[in-house]
């Protein structure tokens, strides 16, 4: 499903002459339906990983495939159509519109033109995905009139209405308590095993990581594989 090799990222120093390197040499293989773990100390260069991968960022070199198409030769078009539906985003922060309900919130990503569907059967969908992460009953809610792990648990409702196959988190338990994190945990992993979702997360807490099939450790600029 994703295939990366020998990518690496640096940016100018502040002079403009020499390069600061993020990492270098990167090789990851994740088949389809996969659940991997990436941790590492702060300033590694997770996020920066994740970003390359969804097209939020831009490599400096290296190969980058997903779902077998090369990523490198892509048009601005093909970059908006992967990021809006090859690729589900979650973060640490939940990025909810705040004026908008739990279910006009989910159903934002569908409305960027990419996807067929619209009227009813969006809102179907919306319904039945707030269902599947337990908030079906909060759908008319406001995102401050809901919990921290509500709001995270709508956040992955959103990632997944253009029914992505690869579902992309960075640290998305970073704000939770380990109640609220074992509970979106198990949703993650609920998904990635019954939608064979491939699912790449970036996470600080090691339950979240040995609930994981693989784990890598990216420190020093180098990824490596522990599990
Ligand atoms: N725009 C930028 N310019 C220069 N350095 C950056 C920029 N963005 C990130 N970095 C550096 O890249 C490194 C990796 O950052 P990041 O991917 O956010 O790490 P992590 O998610 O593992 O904490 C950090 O050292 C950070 O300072
Ligand atoms: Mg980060």
């Amino acid at each position: 499903m994703i295939e990366i090799s020998n990518l690496s990222k640096s940016y100018p120093s502040p002079d403009g002459d020499e390069v600061v390197g993020v990492f270098s040499g990167v090789n990851l293989s994740v088949e389809k339906g996969a659940s991997v773990a990436i941790v590492g100390p702060s300033g590694s260069g997770k996020s920066t990983l994740l970003n390359i991968i969804g097209l939020l960022d831009k490599a400096t070199k290296g190969e980058l495939e997903v779902d077998q198409k090369k990523l490198n030769s892509f048009t601005e078009q093909e970059i908006a159509h992967y990021r809006n539906q090859t690729v589900g985003f979650v973060f640490q922060s939940h990025h909810l519109l705040p004026s908008c309900t739990v279910l006009e919130n989910v159903m934002i990503p569908a409305l960027a033109g990419f996807g067929s569907l619209q009227g009813e059967a969006l809102e179907n969908r919306a319904t039945n995905l707030l269902e599947e992460v337990g908030i079906g009953h909060r759908a008319n809610h406001l995102p401050s009139q809901i919990s921290g792990g509500e709001r995270q648990r709508v956040a992955v409702a959103r990632a997944l209405i253009n029914e992505p196959s690869v579902l992309l988190a960075d640290e998305p338990t970073g704000a939770l308590d380990k109640k609220n994190t074992d509970h979106l945990i198990d949703l993650l992993k609920q998904l990635n095993e019954q939608r064979k979702l491939t699912l790449l997360m970036v996470t600080h807490s090691l339950e979240g990581s040995s609930q994981m099939k693989q784990s890598y450790h990216l420190n020093e600029g180098s990824l490596k594989q522990e599990r």
